[in-house]
C-alpha cells in the first residue's frame, strides 16, 4: 500500500504550538500581509524576523514536544507496513522530525532553517536569533539571510516529487488542516482521482472536507494512533 499524508497545524496544536486560523491562532495576532509575505519582509524585515525568531524560540521549551499523533505517524512508518509511505507537512516546526519521521517533506519550509537570498545557501538548525545583521555562513555577506519559510504568493517546496506520490497512492491522510490554502488543500482530488480512499482527521469539518471518503472527527492524538493501528 503507498501512502500519502499530509500535515497542518492541528497536529501541533496539542503540542501547545498555535494553529493559524483557531480562535486565538496566528492570525490572529498579525495580518498575513505583515509577516508572511515577500513584500512584507522587504517592507519591514526586523517584524517578519521578530514573528519567526518567536516561532523558532517556542520549540525550544521543554513542554513542546511531539504528542501522540507526531508519535504514531513515525511508529507506522518505522513499521514498514507500507511500501511507500511519504508525510508531506505544511507545518514549518521539527515536532515530525523530533517523533523519528523520515520521510519527510517541509512543503512550506522549515522553521530551524535559514536561507542567504544572495548565494542561495540554506543554513539548518538555525537555533539563534536572526536578524538583519545576521551574516550569511557560506558567502559571509551581512543581511542577505531570510526565514527559509515559502510566504504567500511563493511557490512550495517539492511539488513534483509530492505529485507524483499522490498519482501513485492507495491511501490519502489529511491531518489538522483546514484545507484553506492551495495547492495542499488540493492533494485529496488528486488522490481521489488516484482511486485513493481518502480519510480526513480533524476536530471540525475543513474547506475540503466534502472531498473525503471519510472524516474522523476528534483530537488526532486519539483519533490517528488507533486508525493507523488497523491498517
Ligand atoms: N486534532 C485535529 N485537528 C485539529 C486539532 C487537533 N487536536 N486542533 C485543531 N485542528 C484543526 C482545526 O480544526 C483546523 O481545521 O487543524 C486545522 C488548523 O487549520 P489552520 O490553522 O488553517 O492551519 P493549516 O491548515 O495548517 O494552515 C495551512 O496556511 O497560514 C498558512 O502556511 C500556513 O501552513 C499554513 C497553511
Amino acid at each position: 500500500m503507498n501512502i500519502v499524508v499530509l500535515t497542518g497545524a492541528g497536529i501541533s496544536k496539542e503540542s501547545g504550538l498555535n494553529t493559524f486560523r483557531d480562535e486565538g491562532g496566528l492570525w490572529a495576532g498579525h495580518k498575513v500581509e505583515d509577516v508572511a509575505t515577500p513584500e512584507a519582509f522587504v517592507r519591514n524585515p526586523a517584524l517578519v524576523h521578530d514573528f519567526y525568531n518567536q516561532r523558532r524560540a517556542q520549540l525550544f521549551e521543554s513542554a513542546v514536544k511531539p504528542n501522540a499523533g507526531h508519535l504514531a505517524l513515525a511508529e507506522f512508518e518505522k513499521d514498514g507496513k507500507a511500501n511507500s509511505f511519504l508525510l508531506v507537512t505544511q507545518n514549518v516546526d521539527n515536532l515530525h522530525e523530533q517523533a523519528g519521521s523520515k520521510n519527510l517533506l517541509h512543503m512550506h519550509g522549515d522553521l530551524l532553517s535559514v536561507r542567504c537570498t544572495s548565494c542561495g545557501h540554506k543554513q539548518a538548525d538555525w537555533k539563534e536569533q536572526h536578524t538583519t545583521e545576521t551574516i550569511c555562513t557560506a558567502c559571509s555577506v551581512k543581511g542577505t539571510t531570510r526565514p527559509d519559510i515559502v510566504w504567500f504568493g511563493e511557490m512550495p517546496y517539492f511539488m513534483d516529487e509530492i505529485y507524483k506520490a499522490l498519482m501513485n497512492c492507495d491511501l490519502f491522510m489529511a491531518i489538522g488542516t483546514s484545507g484553506h490554502v492551495y495547492p495542499a488543500a488540493g492533494f485529496v482530488e488528486l488522490a481521489n482521482a488516484a482511486g485513493a480512499r481518502t480519510v480526513e482527521f480533524n476536530l471540525d469539518h475543513s474547506a475540503v472536507s466534502h472531498a473525503f471518503d471519510e472524516h474522523l472527527l476528534g483530537s488526532a492524538s486519539e483519533t490517528l494512533p488507533k486508525f493507523l493501528k488497523n491498517i
